[in-house]
């Protein structure tokens, strides 16, 4: 089964085949960590994400990396909370396995994750990151071909938040 890592850092940064894009459903671009996103990737991005005719919430697409280090965007809008009773846990869960399923789709073997939905989308950090490790965990155990998944937190708050999710999942 493929390692999970919780690390500190900037996303855009990462080397892996893959990063994820806590996006919106215009996929035009934004602030927070899409924000980030595109600008070291540069207006080809948003020139492809132009094509794409956006994205459901809790679905995702996947993109070329352009100025960024990785191979690969994929943009995956997460859901805004609204107090928990529209679904939002199981939208939550669904943008990181499409999300892995993308990336197994395009041969990508490590993928690159921010705290999706835990920022302008106010979604409950320490719920987020149960429902993340849970979801990656599962897709983890039924597919070889991911060899690397990283949750990038941007503060040490989430990294302490994902972190215990992972240890407890893990049973340590
Ligand atoms: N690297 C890693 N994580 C980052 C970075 C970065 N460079 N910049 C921000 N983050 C973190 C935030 O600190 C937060 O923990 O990403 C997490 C998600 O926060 P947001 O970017 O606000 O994303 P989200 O809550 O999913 O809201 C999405 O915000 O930027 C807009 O266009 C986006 O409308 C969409 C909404």
């Amino acid at each position: 089964m493929g390692k999970i890592l919780v690390v500190r850092g900037d996303i855009t940064r990462e080397r892996t085949d893959a990063i994820v894009n806590a996006a919106n459903c215009s996929l035009l671009g934004g602030g927070g960590v899409d924000g980030a996103i595109h600008r070291a990737a540069g207006p080809r991005l948003l020139d492809e994400c132009r094509t794409l005719g956006g994205c459901r919430t809790g679905e995702a697409k996947i993109t070329g990396g352009y100025d960024l280090p990785a191979k690969h965007v994929i943009h995956t809008p997460g859901p805004i909370w609204h107090g928990g009773e529209r679904g939002e846990d199981a939208l939550l869960r669904s943008c990181y396995l499409n999300s892995l399923r993308l990336a197994s789709e395009n041969g990508c073997k490590t993928v690159a994750f921010p705290s999706i939905s835990t920022g302008v989308y106010h979604f409950p950090l320490e719920r987020a990151a149960e429902i993340a490790i849970a979801a990656i965990r599962d897709y983890l155990a039924a597919h070889e071909e991911i060899e690397e998944v990283r949750m990038v937190c941007f503060d040490g708050f989430t990294q302490r938040c994902y972190q215990a999710a992972l240890d407890a999942a893990e049973g340590r």
